[in-house]
């Protein structure tokens, strides 16, 4: 293991006071107690700098998430002037401000379907459990309260809250905690080249996964279900997208059992995809969604929740037994995020973020496909500017590496010493870089990422039978 520590090994260092006081999330606490930090100290565009000096492309953005780089001074000035001018006020209790309700409306005028109403929360899994609670209160003000049950699917990631983890298909999310919470059922993940039978069609794939849903809903009984909740297109999970059809398919499903979609765009909501939403990418007609992240390009933690009018009409009526609708968060409709948020909106509207994530997204495509005939490239997959390399020993077989291995993990500090940010999920490699990313940063951080992929291909042969 290479420890990534700035220099200065006393007892000052940023590396051991990180290691003596600081817990981190999603992170092997026995490796970070050798391993250390990577301590970023600056960025810019899409670049990120470490203590020590080291330059990296952030091709990942982050956490999928600083859409416009590292250094968008509007952003930052936005944050000022709003600060200045009220640095927070909440939401509760009927109380708001300008920014809020300014921003609430960009957002209706956006949506990717007519919606009724935008509630604010401040991080993705606040939002998720939130559309958990939409759902149930949904159904009980129509007088369903049975209608409880959340389908959500293998391999998505949903958030680290009790509900998100539990939604999450993703067994390292669950098991240290005795999770999912009763109610939630997993059903197969939308990716045709891992989960499609010898021969199946992609057409016949669909079909075979919206024939399991219904048949989930079938057994639970169509009285227990409220809802299915998606990501448009895998993010954690390690970027996958569903067939052509899928959303159609599982859509007409859930129209027959009165079952709502709940769509995550945390990471696909605003440009990730090609298109302002992910919904509008894959054909998918949410009633409720949630988006983060870009939403503020991640300088301010924001994220906001949109119901169609019909879900905020009943759970208004539902929420008339209590006297209130009793969910929320001190942080909701932070003015300063809402003005962050407003400004975000407005550059990429003003650069035509759109246009410049499908030309480049092109570029980047055709750069990965040229991969393709590497030894170790099994898959290349995504949309836009979200992709992943699907790593294995023997492609042509389909041979994975031995789990143990941890040979995407080897290619992700191998890509460090190359200077590029990526991340391994499994053996698959992710980009998510910056939507600002130009056409020779791309050729850049594709180069470095082969150069790291065949060094460590060299480090792990000969490799194990
Ligand atoms: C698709 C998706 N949903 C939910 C979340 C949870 O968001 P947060 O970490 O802001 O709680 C994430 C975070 O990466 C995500 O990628």
């Amino acid at each position: 293991m290479t420890p990534i520590d700035p220099p200065g090994s006393g007892e000052n260092s940023i590396g051991v006071r990180d290691r003596a006081a600081h817990w981190h999330p999603h992170t092997d606490p026995r490796r970070h107690e050798q391993m250390g930090p990577i301590a970023i100290a600056r960025g810019d565009g899409v670049h990120v700098e470490d203590m020590a000096g080291r330059r990296y492309i952030e091709g990942m953005a982050g956490l999928w998430c600083a859409s416009l780089g590292f250094s968008e001074k509007r952003l930052i000035e936005a944050a000022q002037r709003q600060a200045m001018a009220l640095p927070f006020y909440h939401t509760a209790n009927h109380r708001s401000s300008s920014p809020v309700v300014e921003l609430a409306e960009t957002l209706l005028a956006m949506a990717p379907r007519p919606m009724g109403k935008v509630l604010f929360v401040t991080t993705g899994s606040e939002g998720i459990d939130t559309m958990v609670k939409m759902a149930w209160a949904y159904h009980r003000g129509r007088g369903k309260p049975g209608k409880r049950k959340i389908i959500s699917r293998n391999r998505a990631y949903h958030g680290a809250t009790v509900m998100g983890a539990s939604l999450s298909g993703i067994p390292a999310m669950q098991s240290t905690f005795g999770l999912p919470l009763p109610g939630v059922i997993h059903a197969t993940c939308p990716h045709h080249w891992r989960e499609g039978r010898p021969g199946e069609s992609e057409a016949a794939f669909t079909a075979r996964l919206a024939a399991e849903i219904e048949a989930i809903i079938a057994r639970e009984g169509a009285d227990t279900v409220a809802a299915i909740i998606a990501e448009p297109v895998f993010a954690g999970g390690g970027v996958i997208v569903p067939p052509a059809g899928y959303f159609e398919a599982v859509q007409a499903v859930l129209r027959r059992h009165d079952v709502l979609l709940l769509a995550d765009e945390i990471v696909t909501g605003f440009g990730r995809t090609g298109n302002w939403w992910g919904s509008q990418t894959v054909g998918a007609v949410p009633d409720i969604l949630v988006s983060a992240k870009a939403l503020s390009s991640a300088y301010f933690p924001i994220a906001a929740v949109m119901a169609t009018e019909a879900v905020y009409q009943s759970v208004a009526e539902a929420s008339a037994e209590a006297g209130v609708f009793a969910h929320g968060f001190t942080f909701s409709g932070h003015p300063v995020g809402a003005a962050v948020a407003l400004e975000a909106i407005r550059i990429y509207q003003e650069r035509d973020i759109l246009a410049h994530v499908r030309r480049v997204s092109a570029h980047l495509f055709a750069g990965l496909n040229a991969l393709r005939g590497h030894p170790l490239v099994a898959e290349v997959r995504g949309i836009g500017l979200m992709a992943a390399v699907e790593l294995m020993a023997d492609p042509d077989a389909r041979t994975p590496f031995p789990p143990a291995l941890k040979f995407g993990r080897i290619v992700e500090q191998t890509a460090l010493r190359h200077g590029l940010i990526v991340r391994a999920i499994g053996d698959a490699i992710a980009f998510a870089p910056p939507l600002i990313i130009t056409e020779a940063e791309i050729d850049q951080m594709l180069a470095r990422f082969a150069a790291a992929l065949d060094e460590a291909m060299a480090q792990a042969r000969p490799l194990p039978a």
